[in-house]
């Protein structure tokens, strides 16, 4: 695929996206949203990619939306648009695991891409915040709800109120990262943790990303049911039966995705 804006690369199964719009320092504008969701819906359809992880640049993931491509809007423009249903629903439809590695500037729609991921390593250069009160508007792709949800209200109000960022080691201690790694050895680290996914069965990772997912959508009761529901689904897969059998005989499991 021929992308202006990003960068695909493969290292075995894993896929690397690569955002690349330095000069903007990775603003998200159509463009690149639209090249970006394109590339995981390619690779989610393609089982020779098996895990993702999406990054930026040393300086900046992403520093936000595109606001000078967002400043001549009208209400009407951005109802008639949508403007970032798309890559909000079809980067939350994506079935295969993304990590995202940040280093640097993630902010506003930056960080809101990040926590779109399923989970976020980060540089200990990292900054995260949700900066949009400064422009007159407030997080538009999904930050009020998912900073709410990883960090606490508290701390997700602050930020989006006042526009105070956060450093590498308070997003860690906030739960909104994973964990922090020193810059140097970030992607070393987010593609190791890439192939370790990409070497377990395909349909047991799917099951349990959405499942994990589903803690976010719906009651502690539920959420449990359904996680009980596709647990004792798993006994139905070969892969179930070889994970068990290599553990008893001591080997690596083979897994078939079957
Ligand atoms: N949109 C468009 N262009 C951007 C941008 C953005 N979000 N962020 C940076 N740029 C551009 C700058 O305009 C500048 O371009 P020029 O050289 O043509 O002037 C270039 O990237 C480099 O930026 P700076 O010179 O500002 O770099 P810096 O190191 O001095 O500052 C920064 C870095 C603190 C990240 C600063 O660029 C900044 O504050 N950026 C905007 C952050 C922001 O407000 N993000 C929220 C956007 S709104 C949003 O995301 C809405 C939503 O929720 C969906």
């Amino acid at each position: 695929m021929n992308h202006l804006n990003i960068v695909a690369t493969t290292e075995g199964a894993v896929g690397l996206i690569t955002l690349n719009r330095p000069k903007a320092l990775n603003a998200l504008n159509a463009e690149l949203l639209g090249e970006l969701v394109t590339q995981l819906e390619a690779w989610d359809r393609d089982d020779t990619v098996r895990c993702i992880v999406l990054t930026g640049s040393e300086r900046a993931f992403a520093a936000g939306a595109d606001i000078k491509e967002m400043q001549p809007l009208s209400y009407a423009d951005t109802f008639r648009k949508n403007l970032f249903a798309d890559a909000n629903d079809r980067i939350s439809a994506i079935r295969k695991p993304i990590i995202a590695a940040v280093a640097g500037w993630a902010l506003g729609g930056g960080c809101e891409l990040a926590m779109l991921c399923d989970f976020i390593i980060a540089a200990d250069t990292a900054k995260f915040g949700q900066p949009e009160i400064n422009l007159g508007v407030m997080p538009g792709i999904g930050g009020t709800q998912r900073l709410t949800r990883f960090v606490g209200k508290s701390k997700a109000m602050e930020m989006c109120l006042t526009g105070r960022n956060m450093d590498a080691a308070e997003a860690e201690r906030a739960g909104l990262v994973s964990r922090v790694v020193p810059a140097a050895e970030l992607m070393a680290e987010a593609m190791k943790a890439a192939a370790k996914i990409a070497e377990q069965s395909l349909p047991i990772v799917a099951m349990t990303k959405e499942t994990v997912n589903r803690a976010y959508e719906t009651t502690l009761a539920e959420g449990v049911r359904f996680e009980r529901r596709l647990f004792h689904a798993m006994f139905a897969t070969a892969d179930q039966k070889e994970g068990m059998a290599a553990f008893g005989e001591k080997r690596k499991a083979n897994f078939t995705d079957r």
